[in-house]
């Protein structure tokens, strides 16, 4: 006989959340899943799970899913840049997990895994780690602040008593990413030719199924009230897009555009949007602002901790998260794989 979930997924449905749903159940472990859409989630997964239809904005639907659960993944989470979010932001990421705490404490779970972001991380002149939470909220972006105020309020709860573990992702690239993100709209933005010039930033990138194995492993092996930053390969943003071009056969981008002429446009596209026209969350105050920094991590305190550590290369990642992408419209198909220079920077 089949036996009972004692493990919840939230936003199973979503890009990483479907890849941390196969890395649980892998096993046969059986899962509840707390989705918006029963039909999204059944066609993702059949029938094999526990389903409860519901929004985290919603306690009576949130204290539905945790009852009777040992241990909470909480992924599910608005993601999107631009002043116009800000409500939607604030109602998922804080309003959310804030029910999420509160089902969790009532539920007495054994374990809450927090799905943050380690874009609310900051530091100067280094990679940054898992310490460097800044005790004030990030600046010109509503995305990090509703994720810092989230991950506040499991600070808060995990220092007076609830059993809970902070995950922050850096920049996930593979299948699955269908809305898409917009650090997969990066390269869907390149296959379609949207390129001509990027501004000279770097961040984080990792394969979204090593980012779900880092988070089973920070469910499993995590201590409460820690954060646990899981990324793998730190990278100019410059030469992400070439060798994701020459791994496409599309044309790269064809230089840096300086960060004044990118603010610039931030600005007017903020301009633009206040008179009336369509935001874009492409191009927008937040993206300029955070254009001019380099989103650099050190992991090696979840490598050690958790005994966890990323498995696909840069070029694999890129591969599968192009492949994904070739079959989006308006893209040129993905050729098959050439020999590219490892282009990491750690
Ligand atoms: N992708 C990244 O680059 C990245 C990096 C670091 C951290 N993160 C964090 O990781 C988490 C998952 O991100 P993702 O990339 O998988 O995003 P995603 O593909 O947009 O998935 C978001 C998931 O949350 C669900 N969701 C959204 N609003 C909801 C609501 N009101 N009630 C219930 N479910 C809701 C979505 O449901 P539907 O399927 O019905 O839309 C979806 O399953 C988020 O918390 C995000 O902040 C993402």
């Amino acid at each position: 006989m089949a036996s009972l979930p004692t493990i919840l997924v939230t936003g199973a449905t979503g890009f990483i959340g479907r890849h941390l749903v196969r890395q649980l159940s892998r096993d046969g472990t059986a899962l509840r899943l707390l989705v918006r859409s029963q039909a999204k989630a059944e066609a993702l997964f059949g029938s094999q799970f526990e389903l409860v239809e519901g929004e985290v904005t919603n306690p009576d639907a949130v204290e539905r899913a945790c009852r009777g659960m040992r241990q909470v993944y909480h992924l599910a989470g608005y993601y999107e840049f631009g002043r116009r979010h800000q409500p939607e932001l604030w109602r998922t990421n804080v309003d959310g997990t804030r029910h999420i705490l509160a089902a969790c404490r009532r539920a007495a779970v054994e374990r809450l895994i927090h799905g943050s972001t380690a874009g609310v991380l900051h530091s100067v002149g280094r990679p940054r780690t898992h310490r460097d939470f800044p005790t004030r909220p990030p600046t010109g972006c509503h995305y990090k602040v509703s994720k810092w105020e989230a991950e506040q309020s499991v600070l808060r709860a995990a220092a007076q008593g609830l059993p809970a573990v902070i995950a922050s992702p850096t920049a996930p690239l593979g299948t699955g990413d269908d809305r898409p993100t917009p650090t997969g709209r990066v390269l869907l933005d390149l296959l379609q030719g949207r390129f001509p010039v990027c501004p000279h930033t770097g961040f984080n990138v990792a394969a979204v199924e090593d980012v779900a194995a880092g988070l089973q492993a920070v469910g499993e092996r995590g201590r409460n009230g820690q954060r646990y930053v899981l990324g793998d390969s730190n990278v100019w943003l410059r030469d992400l897009l070439r060798q994701g071009a020459q791994l496409a056969g599309v044309r790269p981008p064809r230089g840096l555009v300086p960060w004044p002429l990118v603010a610039l446009g931030g600005l007017a596209a903020e301009g633009w949007a206040w008179l009336g026209g369509s935001g874009s969350s492409r191009l927008c105050w937040e993206t300029a602002y955070y254009a001019r920094q380099r989103q650099f991590f050190d992991c090696t305190h979840s490598h050690s901790e958790l005994g966890w550590k990323p498995q696909k290369t840069l070029a694999e990642t890129l591969r599968d998260a192009l492949s994904w992408f070739a079959t989006f419209p308006h893209t040129r198909p993905v050729r098959p794989p050439v020999q590219t220079e490892p282009v990491t920077s750690r």
